[in-house]
């Protein structure tokens, strides 16, 4: 089928304009102004936008974690994602400590085979490195299109590894042309602050949040910035959350190095106070945690800088009564947050219309930056001839609410409850099919495709 839409303001992280796009076969066959073409169906985008599918690098759809799973699968989650206008997301295969990668990957392939609605890809978190897992990540990068590689410098036990450890996949990865990513927090200082904090009998979601100070994120960032220095690899920190860590970031720069760094919706919107003495703010539990005021800003400012480059989610949604295995002792929690939905208009609502950032920088780290890094471009991620017609329509002016009454996300509340935003999603095409139109998904588990992705060198 072809589609023309028409008038609208077409945005991409380099320009915006007034005009047309036509999309037949799947792809963006031409853009402009009037254009002479005939199609099957037109949509007027009069005082719309026209925006690019959004592409989150960093969701995590039924991992197991924390003794349970996260509550979105690969129907839901990717349902949801489109319902917000995001039509690419980027999961974590998570290796189990003792087995192979391979073994990882085929778990993954059951949970999304024939199940995606919109389009994914992978990372792969190696949570154990050996001369063995060397071999597979050539493999994975070569003929998988898996290139990128997640690592934890947190959570101890489960899915951290050591200094060590890092420092050779990295090597490897230099020599395949694979990205490392990163979760920079400094997991023995963080286990020591939650032992002491539980013998103190503090056990509420709010030493959650104290037991994983600034410092524990800006010593991870530096150390993993100058071990990407010392062994040449390209890296990207994940959920980058305070101006400590992204200090550590700006100063590698002063060496010339570039780092590639991922802030999410949440850590520009809310802050700590948040967490109280109650069990309320087990809903805002993630890691890193909520930060401060001075931190938005320091974010906010480092996207206008080229600092950050991406702004995800970290989407990894818990039912209530999940969060309440924690209900006695916070370090029990399963720690994460739904966003997933939420992401695109957030940040045109609190970013866009607040002033923190143009239209053109909101596609630019809610769309393009992430399909460069991740060697997904110049298929997904902008609105180019040839490029895949994952394309958005967006009422800048209409006013919603959000609510866990009307989400779409499998989880039974909503992180940001009656907020009122303004721009919403209206229309969303993925490869030219309409997915979401009058608020409903037109795209049945099936149609999303793995997106195999090129080396990270190729796109640096
Ligand atoms: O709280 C979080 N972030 N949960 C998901 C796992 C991770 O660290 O990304
Ligand atoms: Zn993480
Ligand atoms: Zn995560």
């Amino acid at each position: 089928m072809s589609i023309l839409i028409t008038h609208g303001k077409i945005v991409t992280a380099s320009e915006s304009f007034v005009g047309d796009v036509y999309v037949e076969g799947g792809q963006v066959v031409a853009l402009g102004k009037n254009l002479p073409y005939q199609a099957d169906r037109v949509i007027d985008a009069t005082d719309k936008l026209v925006l690019p599918g959004g592409i989150d690098p960093h969701v995590h759809l039924s991992l197991p974690f924390m003794g349970t799973f996260s509550s979105d699968d690969y129907t839901t989650g990717t349902r949801a994602a489109l319902f917000g206008g995001t039509t690419t997301v980027i999961d974590f295969i998570i290796q189990k400590q003792g087995d192979t990668l391979y073994n990882a990957l085929k778990t993954w392939q059951e949970k999304s085979l024939g199940k995606a609605i919109g389009d994914y890809s992978y990372h792969m978190a190696v949570t154990d490195f050996n001369p063995e897992v060397a071999k597979e990540v050539a493999a994975l990068i070569e003929e998988e299109g898996i290139t990128s590689f997640k690592t934890f410098m947190a959570y101890k036990g489960a899915l951290m590894i050591d200094d060590g450890q890092m420092v050779q996949l990295m090597l490897a990865l230099k020599k395949h042309g694979g990205m490392i990513t990163v979760h920079a927090t400094n997991g023995d200082l963080i286990d020591s602050l939650i032992a002491r904090h539980r013998a103190e009998g503090k056990l509420s979601p709010l030493y959650h949040y104290l037991s994983q100070p600034e410092v524990t994120e800006a010593e991870a960032s530096a150390r993993f910035c100058d071990m990407l220095h010392y062994t040449g690899c390209p890296g990207y920190i994940v959920h980058l959350t305070c101006e400590g860590a992204l200090n550590a970031v700006r100063r590698a720069t002063l060496r010339n190095q570039k780092v590639y760094v991922e802030t999410c919706s949440q850590y520009l919107v809310l802050d700590a106070s948040v967490y109280g003495e109650g069990f309320e703010g087990a809903k805002w539990v993630m890691s890193p945690p909520l930060r401060q005021k001075k931190d938005q800003a320091a974010l906010w400012a480092g996207i206008q800088q080229g600092l950050v480059n991406v702004v995800g989610t970290d989407h990894c949604p818990f039912m209530w009564e999940q969060k309440k295995m924690g209900l006695q002792d916070f370090s029990k929690i399963p720690n994460g947050h739904p966003a997933i939905e939420h992401r695109m208009e957030l940040m045109f609502s609190e970013g866009v219309l607040k002033g923190h950032i143009s239209l053109e920088k909101y596609v630019e780290v809610t769309a393009t930056n992430a399909a460069r890094i991740f060697g997904m471009y110049p298929r997904k991620g902008t609105l180019a001839v040839g490029a895949d017609a994952d394309i958005v329509v967006f009422d800048p002016q209409k006013k919603h609410t959000i609510s866990a009454v009307s989400h779409h996300m499998n989880v039974d509340y909503s992180a940001y409850e009656g907020w009122e935003l303004t721009g919403k999603v209206e229309t969303v095409l993925l490869r030219g099919e309409v997915a979401i139109e009058n608020n409903e998904c037109h795209l049945e588990p099936g149609f999303g495709k793995f997106i195999p992705r090129q080396k990270a060198t190729m796109h640096i």
